[in-house]
């Protein structure tokens, strides 16, 4: 790398010195290159963190925020993530520079000392240890201590999970299509926009309905999901290439890894050469190093906790309470609110992309535990019921046990909000994903075990997209005869994307949640996969300007995370691998569909995972293919048996309070929370009013008595 052209020279005549002495000399030489690589590299990395923040906050206060802008708020990283991800970046950079100057090919090459440039690096700084508290009865923040042997497992800041290893370009880090000519298993890779093109895209939005999913269907996979993982953008590494260089002419080279737009792409004419795509933070690896590949981070704490409202940091954590009352509360919004309900606190931190929606409203984002909550505003309005129950919570709590501080109420209600998650996910939504195959993957709970990796497998990040599909064109409000509301009650998706105004402004969350339990979902249909919403407007929510495409996105991120195709997975989880074209027709159940991917990826072996998961003709009863049953049922099985909060571990509730539990609904959430009177009994279900509707009165309330002075 430049500025160290010096050092092959200064090795190769350490090398021709032959007498013991030397071989110490050689050694220090060794160290003192590894500690100028590595200076080297932070110099460049911390540059470009500099810049890309500054370049954050010059463009969000500019009026009508673009795609590229929008995309960068969202996959910021921030605190101990953002530490994480440039101690993976110098160690990268270093590596290679020094691979470079040695001249070594070899990724174990023994004149290498890993240990040292781990070291110098700094790696094992962020994200910080934590020290646990055996006893404690509550989960950290950060997940650390949830595994006794090995308290990190699960923990927020971490390397996403392998089942397969890592397959890059280079065996390193770059993707495949990265470079010109060079091929995957003999053929070259299409490029993602035209997958999303010739078979992710379809014309007539009409049909298009899941007959038997409501809208929270879709809406409770992305909050479960924002509670299990998040791999946020990194940076660019040197200041080689500039942002601009990336953005607009579409030059690949660094963590910038271009969406290139193919031949007559409409999109060409407004949009020019590419869509900009930034490569995903990864982490320095974990000794003993048994790969060098690229490794993403997981910003979140890999347990289903209801991270997603605390966050999975402390100062966020402390940031989202209301530390001045003894009542354990969440903070909430103090300049606006619902009728009378509390709205989510909006992030101070300026400029907020939100404004820039409706110059007029000038309403921000709202600051959540997981940075994505405004992304859209069904999510915006989940999240706010979450906050509206534990405040609910807290206060009952306190009523019942008046000694109890502002801690404990906390922890308490906090403690309940990640059971309620989790049995509404193992009861409700998993059986309706999975269908059929649902003993298969998740048999019934047996206990904890220390030996269950908790971890969010890579994979995972992508089998989840899978929701990507269930999304609806539009968004409709509703008023308290569950009929149309007010005189825009319908609203195309795109117009959603970090619209907080049309919550705050425009008659709050319970039209919206209305919707949710009385709308459908979207049906994945192999010839009508991704709304035109999601896959030409992506964060276009105003009208000036162009959107992205998700599906192009999506398999473009798969393989920026060294994905393996497949077939390997179909390997993985012992299904057949197809080979020929009516293999893979009887496959998918669809011979058309099947000419289709291989007229673009020549061998099923090449099909990007998320794309050849979600092209499966689902399961019966469920709402996935028979891959991606598998990879989300191995997940979610883990999830829960790795993990020693879990609701129903013995010694985490009493009997009494797993007896009460087992009777939450998200019917029940909605009533304590909104003024919503009428809901359905399955929410999940399509519904419809009046007929599947019935008063709240007729839903279990939570009963609180077992947490109650007198039980304990
Ligand atoms: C309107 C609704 C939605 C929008 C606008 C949306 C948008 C996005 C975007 C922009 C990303 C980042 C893509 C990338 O840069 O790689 C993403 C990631 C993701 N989405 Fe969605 N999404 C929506 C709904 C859903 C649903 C319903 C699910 C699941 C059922 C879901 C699951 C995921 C997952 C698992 C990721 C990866 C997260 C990570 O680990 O970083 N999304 N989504
Ligand atoms: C790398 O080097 C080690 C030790 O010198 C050797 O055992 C191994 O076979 C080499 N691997 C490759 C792929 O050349
Ligand atoms: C709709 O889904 C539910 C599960 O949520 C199932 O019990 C029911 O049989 C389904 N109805 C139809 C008509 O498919
Ligand atoms: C904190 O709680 C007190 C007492 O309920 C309330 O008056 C105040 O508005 C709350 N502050 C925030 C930021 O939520
Ligand atoms: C902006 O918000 C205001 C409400 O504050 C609304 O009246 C107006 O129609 C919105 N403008 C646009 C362009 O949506």
């Amino acid at each position: 790398m430049r500025g160290l052209l010096h050092l092959p020279a200064l090795l190769a005549s350490l090398a021709l010195l032959q007498s013991a002495e030397s071989a110490a000399s050689a050694k220090l030489a060794r160290a003192a290159a590894i500690s100028d690589a590595v200076s080297q590299a932070k110099i460049q990395v911390n540059k470009a963190f500099l810049d890309s923040r500054t370049r954050l906050k010059m463009a969000m206060s500019s009026e009508a925020p673009t795609p590229r802008q929008l995309s960068a708020y969202l996959k910021h990283a921030k605190g101990q993530t953002r530490m994480a991800i440039r101690f993976g970046q110098v160690w990268e950079e270093s590596l290679k520079s020094l691979w470079q100057s040695m001249s070594l090919t070899n990724v174990t090459d023994p004149s290498l000392d890993l240990a040292s440039l781990y070291g110098e690096v700094g790696c094992g700084a962020a994200p910080a240890v934590v020290k646990c508290q055996k006893k404690s009865p509550y989960r950290t923040i950060t997940g650390d201590c949830n595994n006794r042997r090995n308290p990190a497992l699960g923990a927020a800041n971490r390397a996403l999970a392998r089942w397969l290893p890592a397959d890059y370009e280079d065996g390193l880090s770059l993707p495949f299509g990265w470079t010109p000519g060079k091929t995957r298993n003999g053929y070259l890779l299409p490029l993602a926009r035209e997958v999303s093109n010739q078979v992710v895209g379809y014309l007539k939005e009409e049909g298009v309905l899941d007959q038997n999913r409501s809208l929270l269907f879709m809406q409770w996979g992305q909050i479960v999901d924002h509670d299990m993982d998040f791999a946020p953008d990194t940076e660019l590494g040197s200041s080689e290439y500039s942002k601009a260089q990336c953005e607009e002419r579409c030059i690949r080279g660094d963590n910038c890894f271009p969406i290139m737009f193919p031949p007559k792409d409409p999109k060409m004419k407004t949009q020019g050469k590419c869509m900009p795509f930034f490569r995903a933070g990864f982490v320095c690896p974990t000794p003993p190093y048994q790969s060098l590949a690229r490794q993403q981070i997981n910003a979140l704490t890999s347990f289903l906790d209801a991270s997603f409202m605390y966050g999975s940091e402390p100062s966020l954590a402390n940031r989202l309470r209301n530390l001045s009352s003894p009542l354990g509360l969440m903070a909430i919004n103090q300049e606006v609110s619902d009728h009378g309900l509390p709205y989510l606190p909006f992030d101070s931190k300026k400029p907020s992309p939100c404004e820039f929606i409706n110059t007029t409203a000038k309403v921000p984002c709202f600051l959540a535990g997981d940075s994505r909550a405004s992304e859209q505003l069904l999510l915006a309005t989940s999240h706010t019921l979450f906050l509206r129950e534990h405040n609910r919570l807290a206060r009952k709590l306190k009523r019942l046990n008046p000694q109890w501080d502002g801690e404990q109420l906390y922890q308490e209600a906090r403690k309940i909000l990640g059971a309620f998650v989790q049995i509404i996910t193992f009861r409700d939504y998993l059986p309706i994903v999975l269908g059929d195959e649902m003993q298969k993957w998740i048999p019934l709970y047996q206990g904890y075990s220390e030996s269950v990796d908790p971890r969010i497998s890579n994979v995972f990040t992508f089998a989840f997209c899978f929701g990507h599909l269930e999304v609806p064109p539009a968004v409709f409000r509703l008023d308290e005869n569950y009929q149309p509301w007010g005189p825009e009650p319908e609203l195309p998706l795109h117009a959603l994307f970090f619209n907080t105004w049309r919550m705050v402004k425009d008659g709050g969350i319970d039209p919206l949640v209305r919707g949710l339990l009385a709308k459908k979902s979207k049906l994945m249909i192999q010839n009508k996969m991704m709304t035109g919403e999601l896959r030409n407007k992506l964060f276009q929510p105003t009208h000036k300007i162009h959107g992205f495409d998700l599906a192009a996105v999506n398999i473009q991120r798969c393989r920026d995370h060294g994905q393996p195709g497949y077939n390997s997975w179909r390997g993985f989880c012992d299904l057949s691998q197809p080979q020929t074209k009516e293999e893979l027709g009887a496959v998918l159940q669809n011979p058309k569909l099947a000419e289709k991917l291989l007229e673009l990826y020549r061998t099923p072996a090449n099909i990007d995972i998320w794309m050849g998961g979600i092209a499966e003709p689902l399961v019966s009863g469920g709402r996935v293919g028979p891959l991606l049953a598998c990879l989300l049922g191995k997940q979610f099985q883990q999830t829960r048996d790795g993990d020693r909060f879990w609701w129903e571990n013995p010694g985490v509730f009493t009997k009494k309070q797993r007896d009460s539990l087992k009777r939450v609904s998200f019917s029940r959430l909605v009533c304590d929370n909104t003024h919503i009177t009428k809901v359905p009994r399955n929410p999940f279900q399509a519904n419809s009013f009046p007929q599947d509707f019935v008063d709240c009165s007729a839903i279990d309330e939570l009963d609180l008595s077992p947490w109650g002075a007198e039980e304990n």
